[in-house]
């Protein structure tokens, strides 16, 4: 028994795993185990020695089991800490960073845009990018020879069809299936063939419109500043006389320089101001190809490239960065004015 005992606790100490215990189980206390086996060698006994010998066969028996309840507990312990080690989660790693998708600065100008309109009470409407040239053109009050009818300077689709050239085609739209009063923005795309820094053959445009009783020159003023006011912040506004078929009178709108404050350098060709609108009182020509009679109603319209708007209030020197989808580029835009969008 002595014997047993020992190679029992040697076989223990060679125990690594919950297998190696199971079998060592086995071998001394199984069926055929060789604690087992001392039991059986009772009925050849006295029964003095029976009594005698079965005690010692009990101690041994439940000494075996204590150890290898020790050891199973030991074994079981080993294994939590081990996974505890295993899964521990490091709480003092920087965290992962998490990207948010952004507005692409063109789109995030429009909707800058259309606050501010929309909080002087204007509408929004689209008009198709794929436009009559009677739209386009012809009903806008553009005659045939007008130099923007060239093909060098309009994509024509087939002799009627062109891609429009501006937004303005909106106008004879609304006016058409709306009575006046009318009073919306209408941003876009529209193309042109013109490639170079300052040019992209697609860009966009926000076209206004307000046409009313008793609408003049002053409305026309006081909107656009306010306007470029609260786009541009208080910068210095101007209207300069200019020509356009469909308004008349027409005029350009300026603002100070954003880049030198009005002190003159490359960007405003040192003359300290930045070209931004074109506007003017809606032509009658046009009031009456929109169905409206020009003796009863006036009314004003202007239009502005959006690009040139998001290149000056963000400081952007080349148009192209626009379109090239360069994330380096448009995650700068991805958190503006503090709003996530
Ligand atoms: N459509 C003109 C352009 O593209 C802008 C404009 C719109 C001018 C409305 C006057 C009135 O240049």
């Amino acid at each position: 028994m002595d014997e047993i005992k020992k190679e029992f606790e040697e076989g223990l100490k060679r125990v690594k795993d919950f297998e190696d215990l199971k079998q060592l189980k086995a071998l001394f206390l199984g069926k055929k185990g060789r604690v087992t086996a001392l039991f059986k060698r009772l009925k050849d006994l006295s029964p003095e020695e029976k009594k005698e010998f079965g005690r010692e066969i009990n101690e041994l028996k439940s000494y075996c089991e204590k150890l290898l309840d020790e050891k199973s507990r030991e074994l079981f312990e080993r294994a939590k800490q081990e996974s505890i080690e295993r899964e521990a989660i490091d709480i003092t790693l920087p965290a992962r960073n998490v990207n948010f998708g952004g507005l692409h600065p063109i789109t995030r100008t429009i909707m800058e845009i259309e606050d501010i309109f929309r909080s002087m009470g204007f509408g929004v409407e689209v008009g198709p990018e794929i436009e009559l040239d009677l739209f386009n053109f012809e009903l806008l009050n553009i005659p045939k020879e007008h130099p923007a009818r060239d093909m060098q300077d309009t994509f024509y689709i087939n002799d009627n069809v062109v891609l429009r050239t501006h937004t303005s085609p909106t106008q004879i739209r609304v006016m058409k299936r709306q009575k006046p009063p009318v009073m919306f923005i209408s941003p876009g795309r529209v193309y042109r063939r013109d490639s170079d820094i300052t040019h992209s053959p697609m860009f966009h445009q926000v076209e206004g419109l307000l046409v009313d009783k008793d609408i003049r020159f002053s409305d026309l003023k006081g909107v656009l500043s306010g306007f470029l006011k609260l786009f541009f912040g208080d910068v210095p506004v101007r209207f300069r006389p200019s020509y356009f078929p469909f308004t008349e009178p027409s005029a350009e709108v300026d603002i100070g320089c954003i880049i030198c404050g009005g002190k003159g350098c490359r960007v405003c060709s040192y003359t300290g101001y930045l070209e931004v609108l074109g506007c003017g009182m809606v032509h009658p020509n046009v009031l009456k190809n929109g169905g409206y009679d020009p003796e009863k109603y006036t009314g004003f319209a202007f239009g502005l490239g959006v690009e040139r708007f998001a290149m000056l209030k963000y400081g952007i020197d080349n148009i192209k960065l626009f379109f090239e989808n360069d994330l380096r580029f448009l995650e700068q835009f991805s958190f503006a004015k503090g709003r996530l969008l």
